[in-house]
C-alpha cells in the first residue's frame, strides 16, 4: 500500500531534479536575465548575479529543500511542524505560498505573449523593421485586448489541468517531456551562435567586467534577480521537496539545479546578444528585448531564423510553464491537505483569482483601461512584478533563513543533512544561514524602501 502511495505521489530522482531545475528556470532566466543585462550595462550586474548566487542563493535552494524533505508536509505546517517548542507562530512564514498566486498573475499573462508569438513564427509574421515589431508588440498588448484575453485563458487553463493531475502524472510528467526538450534547444541555439562572427561580441558583453560599474541599484536588482531564478522565497521548492524521497542527496540536487539555472541564463544571453548584435542595429531595451528586439533578428535572418524562432519561443514556453505550475502546486497543496478542500475545488478558487487579477494586469497594459489600472508611478502589471519579486520573495527567503537559523536546532538540521554534506560544508553552510543571507536581504530591502539614501 505504501509502495503504491509513493508512485502516486512522489517524484523519481530525475523526476525531482527536472521538477525543480523546471521551477528554478523560466521567464527569470530567458525573458528577464538578457534585458536586465542590457540595462544593467552587461558584465558588472551578470558578476553580481553570479556572486549572489553563490553566495547566498545556493544557501536558501539548501533551507527549502531540507524543510520540506523532513517535514514532508504543505509549507505552512511544515514551518509548525520542526520549529522549536513548536512555535506555532511560524506557521505564518507558510502564507507566502499565496505570494505565488500574485506572481502567477502576471507570469500566466506572459505565457499568454509567448503563445501568440509561436503563432507569429508558424504563420511567418515577424518583422525585420524595429518599428514594425514595436507595433506588432505594442498594438497587441494596448489594442488587441480580445486576442490577449484569448491566449491568457488558454494560459490559466493548461497551468491548472497540469496541476490539477496531481505530481505525478501532472507535474513530473510535463518536467519529464519539457525540460530535455528545452535543454536540447538551447544547447542547439548556443551552437548556432558560436558559429556566428558576432559571438565574441556577446562573450564580452557578458564576461568582461567592469568594476566600476557595479553600483548599489546595480547590486540590489541582482540580489532580488538571484531569489526570483532560484523560485526562492515563497515555499515552491519546499512544496516539490515534500514529495521527494526522504534519501535524496540535498547538497548535490541544490548544486546542480543552481548550476542548470545559471547555464540558461547565461546561454540564453549569449545566444540572444549575439543574435541581436549580428542582426540588427538598435536594440529594444527592456521586457520588449525578446519580443520586439529578438524577432527582428530572426527576420532578418531568413529562412534559418523562421526555424530558429519557432524552436525558441516554444523553448521558451516550456520554461515558463513548468515554473508556472510550481508557482501554484503550493497554495493547492495547502487547500487539499491542510484545510482538506478537494483537488478540483481548490484548483477552480485559485484559478479563478490568478485568471480575474492576471485578467486585470493585462487590461492595465491596455490604452482603454491603463488609466484606470495605474497606481502612482506603475500600472497593476509592473506593480505585481514588483511587489512579488522585490518585496515579497526577499521577504520569505529572510524568514526562511531566520527561522532555520535561529529556531530550529542545529543538531536536527546536521542531521538531516549529514547525509548529503561533510561536516566542513554543513557549517559553512549555517553560517551563510545564520548571517549572511539575512543580513544580505535586510540590507537588500532597507535599500529599496530608500532608507539607506
Ligand atoms: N524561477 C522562476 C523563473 O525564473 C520564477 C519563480 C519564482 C518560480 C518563484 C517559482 C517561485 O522564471
Amino acid at each position: 500500500k505504501k509502495e503504491k502511495f509513493m508512485k502516486v505521489n512522489y517524484f523519481s530522482r530525475i523526476g525531482f531534479i527536472l521538477a525543480v531545475s523546471g521551477s528554478a528556470i523560466g521567464l527569470g532566466n530567458i525573458w528577464k536575465f538578457p534585458y536586465m543585462v542590457g540595462e544593467m550595462g552587461g558584465s558588472a550586474f551578470v558578476l553580481v548575479y553570479l556572486l549572489t548566487v553563490a553566495l547566498i542563493g545556493i544557501s536558501l535552494l539548501i533551507a527549502e529543500m531540507v524543510i520540506g524533505n523532513y517535514s514532508r508536509s504543505d509549507s505552512i505546517t511544515s514551518f509548525e511542524k520542526i520549529s522549536r517548542n513548536n512555535k506555532t507562530a511560524w506557521k505564518f512564514v507558510g502564507f507566502s505560498s499565496f505570494s505565488g498566486l500574485l506572481i502567477l498573475t502576471f507570469y500566466s499573462v506572459v505565457i499568454g505573449w509567448i503563445f501568440y508569438y509561436i503563432i507569429k513564427s508558424l504563420t511567418q509574421n515577424l518583422s525585420v523593421s524595429l518599428t514594425t515589431s514595436e507595433e506588432m508588440f505594442s498594438g497587441f498588448l494596448q489594442n488587441d485586448i480580445l486576442s490577449q484575453m484569448f491566449f491568457h485563458l488558454i494560459s490559466v487553463l493548461l497551468i491548472c489541468a497540469i496541476v490539477y493531475k496531481g505530481i505525478k502524472k501532472g507535474i513530473e510528467t510535463t518536467n519529464l517531456l519539457m525540460m530535455p526538450l528545452l535543454f536540447i534547444i538551447f544547447l542547439g541555439l548556443l551552437f548556432y551562435s558560436i558559429s556566428l562572427p558576432t559571438f565574441g561580441k556577446a562573450w564580452h558583453f557578458l564576461f568582461d567586467y567592469d568594476f566600476a560599474k557595479i553600483d548599489s541599484n546595480t547590486l540590489l536588482m541582482a540580489v532580488g534577480h538571484s531569489f526570483f531564478t532560484l523560485s526562492i522565497g515563497m515555499g515552491a521548492i519546499l512544496t516539490y521537496s515534500a514529495s521527494s524521497a526522504k534519501e535524496t542527496n540535498i547538497f548535490k540536487d541544490a548544486v546542480l539545479v543552481a548550476f542548470l539555472d545559471t547555464a540558461i541564463a547565461l546561454i540564453a544571453g549569449l545566444v540572444i546578444f549575439t543574435f541581436l548584435f549580428g542582426f540588427t542595429d538598435k536594440a529594444a531595451k527592456g521586457p520588449g528585448l525578446v519580443f520586439i528586439s529578438l524577432p527582428t533578428a530572426f527576420a532578418a535572418m531568413g529562412a534559418m531564423g523562421t526555424l530558429i524562432a519557432i524552436f525558441f519561443f516554444i523553448a521558451l514556453s516550456f520554461a515558463a510553464i513548468t515554473s508556472a505550475i510550481s508557482i501554484l502546486e503550493p497554495s493547492i497543496k495547502i487547500a487539499t491537505e491542510r484545510y482538506k478542500i478537494g483537488r478540483k475545488k481548490a484548483i477552480m478558487i485559485f484559478g479563478a483569482i490568478v485568471y480575474i487579477i492576471g485578467l486585470m494586469a493585462l487590461l492595465s497594459n491596455s490604452k482603454d483601461f491603463s488609466q484606470i489600472l495605474t497606481f502612482g508611478s506603475k500600472n497593476l502589471f509592473d506593480w505585481l512584478d514588483y511587489l512579488t519579486t522585490a518585496i515579497l520573495l526577499p521577504i520569505g527567503g529572510i524568514a526562511i533563513s531566520i527561522f532555520l537559523g535561529y529556531f530550529v536546532p542545529k543538531e536536527v538540521l546536521r542531521n538531516q543533512l549529514s547525509r548529503s554534506m561533510s561536516t566542513k560544508v554543513f557549517d559553512i553552510w549555517y553560517f551563510s544561514i545564520k548571517f549572511i543571507a539575512p543580513i544580505g536581504v535586510i540590507f537588500i530591502l532597507l535599500n529599496e524602501s530608500g532608507l539607506l539614501g
